[in-house]
């Protein structure tokens, strides 16, 4: 999402007629956009920002700007005020688009410009976009998120849950098909609450989507296990562009703490989910995101953890540890889990799931797969990457480049996190 916001501002600036740069010493503005969805990404806003001071120092033209989700809370502005009053722009995930008038009136009128909007004013259309590749694409479908799960900033953050017009998608993605792209990943917080009008929700969406030329591949991330309807399950068998792959966050694997993380759901209904998702699509690829250690969670509730992992059999996780996030209500649960614990377990996973992921992995061996390929190695001319339908990285080796072509690759060997092969002819 945030990536998606960043080519955002990268196409507000370039129509401002401002080009990139590779580095804040000769640079004239840096922005910064931020994530808080978890304390690593806080504090490494702080170290990067106070990377720019020096470069600030020596210039005192050079605008440094900050944005994005950590602004969209008090005491993050708070602080930037107090400990960096040198920031000269400050503005949040809800006024993005305001970035050019808020930028101008830096330059021309010299002052610093603070303003963050608690609320979204909806959805705003026709902003433009640098978009970082040619042929793969990030579409927004909807905003914010009304699901207050107990540990998460977001709701917070991005407010709540708003979507844009179906025919406003259709358009963006029509024309992003007719500048070459291939691939297009819908993105939402929660994409399976997507209402964009009485009768379009995600599904019907995807099937509107299916329709369109040019477009060879359909991703979404990420979907609520609460809200995947059978209807989206059997589009993975309907929808040719779907691809087989779904990122369905479990979070964790003990009911008693799903309901303490207001996930609606328990163990069971997660695992029926899974087996139903591979009926519906033969050789799915199934990642989650997992926490370790949330408030409250036992030896016992961690094993849960560990067994729906054994038995979903994950094709690979993002795992976190859990991070107090100020103002959610997990902030104030009590049995935090102690730091070693939280390792400890962390370890244990991650074993478990790297086992699992070179398993999967090693099953590609000797098949051919359909691989769009994003570009050549830095390293070996020879030697390009790309993703499966599965969304497998997969490194081949071609006498011909194809990037931006969707190609048969032989997968002939394989590594926990990636898959090697050769270009078949
Ligand atoms: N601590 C740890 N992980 C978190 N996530 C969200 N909030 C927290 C938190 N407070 C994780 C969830 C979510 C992913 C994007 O980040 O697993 O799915
Ligand atoms: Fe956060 Fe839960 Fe919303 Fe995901 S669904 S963004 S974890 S509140």
């Amino acid at each position: 999402m945030n990536e998606r916001d960043s080519e955002t501002i990268a196409g507000l600036l370039d129509e401002m007629g401002f080009c990139e740069g590779s580095e804040a010493d000769t640079a004239d503005i840096a922005i910064i956009n931020t994530c808080s969805v978890r304390e690593n990404a806080d504090n490494r806003f702080f170290g990067a920002l106070g990377r720019l001071k020096k470069a600030k120092e020596a210039r005192p033209d050079f605008i440094v700007g900050v944005c994005g989700c950590m602004m969209q809370q008090q005491h993050v502005v708070d602080k930037l005020k107090e400990k960096y009053p040198w920031v000269d722009l400050v503005f949040g995930t809800h006024n993005l688009h305001e970035l050019p008038k808020l930028l101008s009136s830096v330059i021309s009128e010299k002052r610093k410009r603070i303003e963050v909007l608690e609320e979204s004013c909806g959805t705003v259309e026709g902003l433009p976009a640098k978009r970082l590749h040619a042929f793969k694409a990030f579409v927004n479908i909807m905003f914010g998120c009304d699901n207050f799960c107990t540990y998460c900033i977001v709701p917070y953050t991005r407010g709540r849950e708003r979507s844009r017009q179906p025919e406003n998608i259709i358009s963006e993605v029509r024309s992003l098909a007719e500048s070459g792209v291939k691939e297009v990943t819908l993105l939402g917080q929660n994409v399976n609450s997507y209402r964009g009008a009485e009768k379009i929700g995600f599904t019907e969406l995807i099937y509107m989507l299916n329709e369109i030329d040019g477009i060879e591949r359909i991703r979404f991330t990420t979907s609520h296990p609460k809200d995947l309807s059978d209807g989206l399950i059997d589009a993975f068998s309907e929808c040719g562009k779907l691809c087989g792959h779904i990122h369905l966050p479990v979070q964790s694997g003990s009911s008693r703490i799903l309901e303490r993380m207001n996930r609606k759901y328990t163990k069971d209904d997660y695992l029926e989910l899974s087996e139903k998702l591979r009926r519906s699509r033969r050789g799915i690829s199934i990642t989650t995101d997992i926490i370790v250690g949330f408030p409250g969670e036992t030896e016992e509730d961690f094993e849960e953890t560990l067994d729906v992992v054994r038995k979903v059999e994950f094709d690979s996780a993002f795992t976190f540890l859990y991070s107090i996030r100020r103002g959610t209500p997990a902030e104030k649960y009590e049995g935090q889990v102690p730091e070693e614990t939280k390792h400890e377990r962390f370890g244990r996973l991650i074993c478990l799931l790297n086992g699992i992921s070179a398993k999967k992995n090693k099953a590609y061996e000797g098949c051919t797969e359909k691989v769009l390929v994003e570009g050549r190695s830095k390293t070996n001319k020879d030697v390009y990457a790309g993703r499966t339908d599965s969304f497998k990285l997969v490194n081949f080796i071609s006498g011909a480049d194809y990037t931006g072509e969707i190609t048969d690759v032989l997968i002939t060997g394989s590594k926990t996190f990636s898959l090697f092969g050769e270009k078949t002819t």
